[in-house]
């Protein structure tokens, strides 16, 4: 079941400091706590699809959650006047696409132009920080919004907008792709041999090895700074 305000409020998260099991802290800034606890422009009743002219839905492969957006674009302004959103995610999650909703639809709207260059760090930034190891739940609502946009531009008729974001295969022998390395990325693996441990990537195949690399440093610099 897609997270209620039931489930919002009877979450136990509400001190600042949350351990793992083992033991290990991190700390969660009193923004995230707010719009964890209070998320702005969460889906609550039933949707009549109908009503928007762009809906989205992503999954996470780094922890199975799931993520729904529903978007209402004025098509002569190109620009975000509603944004909805219901999720499977964590509190981190919540949290993000919660500000990422805000941030669209704040001073009557963003053009879609400009909600399409809004990155995880922006999101971030605005939470004043998050967790390293919850990055990746910022990246769910993200993407929401991309394949909301990518709907309305198909369906506006605007097909040179459509971002296609193919996966590139980088090792032919493991079929791993650079899409695989991103999320083993956002999933914590921050060096060649956690990457490995995660994908397989180059092991058997040390032509490759250079280019995983390569991919570990662009993504972590995309997404940790
Ligand atoms: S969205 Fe799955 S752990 Fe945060």
């Amino acid at each position: 079941m897609f997270m209620n305000s039931a489930s919002v409020k009877s979450t136990e998260i509400g001190t600042a400091d949350v351990r793992d099991h083992k033991g290990r802290g991190w700390v969660y800034s009193d923004t995230v706590k707010e719009h964890f606890f209070n998320p702005r422009n969460l889906m609550l009743e039933e949707v009549d699809e109908t009503e928007y002219n762009a809906v989205g839905r992503v999954g996470s492969p780094a922890c199975g959650d799931e993520m729904k957006m529903w978007l209402k674009v004025d098509l002569s302004a190109d620009k975000i006047i509603e944004c909805k959103w219901r999720t499977f995610g964590c509190g981190s999650a919540i949290a993000a696409t919660s500000m990422l909703s805000v941030m669209v639809t704040e001073n009557s709207g963003m053009q879609t132009e400009a909600a399409l260059k809004i990155t995880p760090r922006d999101i971030m930034e605005r939470l004043d920080g998050l967790p390293n190891r919850k990055i990746h739940c910022s990246v769910l609502g993200d993407k929401a919004l991309r394949a909301a946009l990518n709907y309305y531009f198909r369906n506006s008729g605007q097909f040179h907008r459509v971002i296609v974001e193919g996966a590139r295969v980088i090792d032919s022998q493991t079929n791993v792709t650079d899409r695989d390395i991103e999320e083993a990325v956002l999933d914590g693996a921050d060096t060649l041999e956690k990457v490995q441990q995660k994908t397989k990537a180059g092991i058997g195949n040390p032509d490759v090895v250079a280019e995983v690399e390569q991919l570990i440093r662009f993504y972590k610099e995309k997404y940790y700074g």
